[in-house]
């Protein structure tokens, strides 16, 4: 598949681009975006010169050896290469901050009891941009050996203005909860808003600014392995869940700006750097491969669900997934638990209880989640670890159980996710000493009743 087209903006006035960016639709596709008419070359990738004077610079996703089906890389045609730039020098995030970063994950904080976390709110006593607000809630594996991944979250009130950013460790699928942002990239501008969901891949460079809103925050699932797919889809059939057409990917869109103070910061095996430079590092014209980033509306997921009995597995709502080596067995899913109408008969509507191989990571980004009444809430988060029980609290199962079962919606005004992993999930310090951990999460559970008799069927 290919696309091709022109799109001309403003420099540094983000104001201009409003909500409809154009994009490219496709997921996985090849794409070729010009902001000037003939700067992609024609025919080969490296001409002696290349046109408009630019510069040409491959970014390769994959090993140059990996199979087709999944080799990535993307060709920029643009101003200056990225290798200009002064020397990196440690990042430090705001002095005397509790938040930071994480690439490894060692087992001190590991534990099998379920987790569960208050939302984090937004501090009001600092300004702090995307980057100075990351923090690393949990994941699996270490960065430098491109296993597992890493959960943050993120606080921002204010953009980062003249401040790129660009992980070396992994992709950023980014889940906002509240605030929209504009994210600048090397391909294009992104707008994302609270119930869509972005991946800027590994080495990508961005920029997120806040849009119509004094502060954003939400969920970062950060994959050091591989990269994410659609799931197959098996009996489903050749449509259903996240349609490709749906995932939109920015189209050229460039900075010609010199003589200003500008910052790449980079995230490389769980430490920050930053380089400085005196031009933007926006300054692509063209491009065309199939590494770049994307964007995806949650609300067009085409749920399926049971309409006979019983309550299908939860993979049943993946939007995305990375596969390890193991067939069918992920490094990460994305999951969500849409609104969408429940009818089966003769069942117990919510999710089940349940104990799993796989590690459960959820957070909500509106509402309320349906197997939860209380405790669990937008911003908030939980951990269910290998073979750590766990299901719908008191109130859910007793209401659950004695529902009368018409037709209806569920989840309305709701949008829990889950990232779901083969790969045991630990905490970090700053999750089990900083984070507004819930104490009491285990009262969900521990005044199940004893229904049991003999003499009851
Ligand atoms: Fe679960």
């Amino acid at each position: 598949m290919s696309h091709q087209t022109t799109n001309k903006c403003s420099f540094f006035d983000i104001e201009t681009y409003g909500d409809d960016f154009k994009y490219l639709q496709g997921f996985g596709s090849t794409f070729s975006s010009e902001s000037l008419e003939g700067a992609l070359p024609v025919g080969q990738n490296c001409p002696q010169k290349c046109p408009y004077g630019l510069y040409a610079e491959q970014i390769s996703g994959t090993a140059f050896t990996a199979p087709r089906v999944r080799n990535q890389r993307t060709w920029f045609y643009r101003i200056r290469p990225s290798v200009v730039h002064y020397p990196f020098h440690p990042h430090r995030q705001k002095e005397n901050s509790v938040r930071k970063v994480v690439s490894e994950f060692g087992s001190e904080y590991a534990t099998p009891q379920q987790l569960r976390w208050l939302p984090t709110q937004v501090p009001k006593e600092e300004e702090i941009d995307f980057v100075d607000g990351l923090t690393t809630m949990a994941g699996a594996g270490n960065a430098a050996h491109k296993s597992g991944f890493a959960i943050h979250m993120y606080h921002a009130n204010k953009s980062m203005n003249k401040r790129a950013f660009c992980s070396a460790d992994g992709d950023f699928l980014i889940v906002p909860q509240s605030g929209k942002l504009h994210i600048q990239t090397e391909c294009g501008w992104l707008s994302v808003r609270p119930k869509e969901i972005c991946v800027v891949p590994r080495g990508i460079r961005f920029s997120v600014q806040l849009k119509e809103c004094d502060s954003a925050s939400g969920y970062i699932a950060e994959l050091f392995e591989g990269h994410f797919t659609l799931p197959d889809l098996g009996p489903i059939g050749a449509n259903g869940l996240a349609n490709p057409r749906d995932f939109c990917y920015p189209t050229a869109c460039y900075e010609d700006v010199d003589d200003i103070e500008y910052e790449v910061i980079q995230k490389y095996q769980g430490k920050l750097f930053c380089a400085n430079t005196d031009h933007s590092v926006f300054d692509v014209v063209a491009w065309h491969g199939n590494y770049a980033p994307y964007k995806y509306n949650l609300t067009l997921f085409n749920t399926i669900n049971s309409v006979s009995f019983d309550h299908i597995d939860p993979c049943i709502f993946t939007v995305i997934t990375a596969q390890s080596n193991d067939p069918g067995v992920a490094v990460l899913d994305f999951v969500i638990f849409p609104p969408r109408h429940s009818v089966q008969e003769n069942t117990f509507r919510p999710p089940y209880f349940h104990r799993n191989t796989m590690n459960e990571f959820m957070g909500l980004i509106e509402g309320k989640y349906e197997a939860k009444q209380t405790g669990f809430l937008p911003g908030g988060a939980s951990l269910h670890n290998c073979m750590s029980p766990h299901g719908p609290d008191r109130d859910t199962f007793e209401k659950a159980s004695n529902a009368e079962l018409v037709a209806e919606k569920v989840a309305g005004g709701s949008l829990a996710f889950m990232f779901e992993s083969t790969y045991m999930i630990n905490p970090t310090e700053w999750a089990m000493t900083q984070a507004p951990l819930d104490k009491e999460y285990h009262q969900a559970w521990v005044p199940l009743e004893k229904h049991f008799s003999k003499d009851r069927k």
